[in-house]
């Protein structure tokens, strides 16, 4: 927490000095009182305490400067295995793959699809985008494992990229939001050379997605210092509006939905994350 708008030491107790650390209602208050005269020895006593205990208290503060609220420490850290969440690998959670009845297409020739409600909340909000000039285009929605193992391992080959390196950019096969049929990748149809890339937050399909996106009841899963310690993904957004994709993020994981959880990342991927999706 900032220091600024806490009183240094003062360098001298003048009365200008301590009336500059009080609110200015106070100084109101205490100036317009009727000033009553006290005897000499009793005012030299009665400062004498103001010094002691004003000294006492600033040296406190000095020693202790503000009881900052405490900073969540990493519950996911790549550099310290030990410290990951149980049942994640190389800080990504498992989830199970979509059943096949459960997907709807979200695109004209099927190639793309999403759990229904996701279906049905992602079209819904295409066409709001839609209709203010912006172009969402999804470019990745529900994954199979073995899709996932494609990603994963042989893009971890091409880049020779050690397991956790492409885990920084890449979840490993078992454990994608895709798999759930809630997460989906999103381009701006403008701007297709940001596709999967950090400079999708440049556009403004992302500018239009971050004001407009939880209307729908979709989130970013993997903002800026995420708690995971993967990259920063501003593409990809999951569903988060029904009682079974909550129960698929956050159930027995202590997270709350949009809880960025600040904290440092620890893990800088040598390769840029564009075409990890
Ligand atoms: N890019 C995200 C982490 C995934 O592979 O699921
Ligand atoms: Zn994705």
């Amino acid at each position: 927490m900032s220091k600024a708008g806490w009183p240094g030491k003062p360098s001298k107790l003048s009365s200008s000095s301590f009336d500059d650390d009080l609110p200015e209602a106070t100084r109101e208050t205490l100036t317009s009182q009727p000033q009553k005269k006290l005897p000499p020895l009793m005012g030299i006593v009665g400062l004498a305490i103001v010094v002691a205990i004003g000294g006492a208290g600033w040296w406190a503060v000095s020693r202790n400067p503000i009881a900052s609220p405490p900073v969540s420490s990493p519950s996911a850290n790549n550099a310290n295995p030990a410290g990951a969440p149980a049942g994640t690998v190389l800080n990504h959670y498992p989830y199970p793959e979509s059943p096949a009845a459960e997907l709807e297409p979200i695109t004209a020739d099927g190639g793309l699809k999403l759990r229904k409600a996701a279906a049905q909340a992602y079209k819904e909000m295409a066409a709001a985008a839609q209709a203010e000039g912006i172009s969402l285009m999804p470019l990745s929605a529900f994954r199979s494992i073995a899709e996932q193992e494609q990603v994963f391992l042989s893009l971890k080959q091409q880049r020779i990229q050690t397991a956790e390196q492409r885990a920084a950019v890449s979840a490993p096969p078992g454990y994608s939001e895709h798999h759930t049929g809630y997460a989906i990748d999103i381009g701006d149809g403008n701007v297709p050379a940001t596709n999967l890339s950090p400079d999708f937050e440049q556009t403004a399909a992302f500018k239009w997605l971050q004001a407009n996106a939880p209307r729908y009841n979709f989130e970013m899963s993997f903002p800026k210092n995420n708690k995971q310690g993967v990259s920063y993904e501003p593409w990809h957004w999951r569903f988060v509006g029904d009682r079974q994709s909550l129960e698929t993020f956050f159930k027995a994981r202590g997270q709350q939905p949009s809880n960025p959880g600040v904290v440092s990342p620890t893990v800088t991927p040598e390769q840029p994350s564009s075409e990890s999706p």
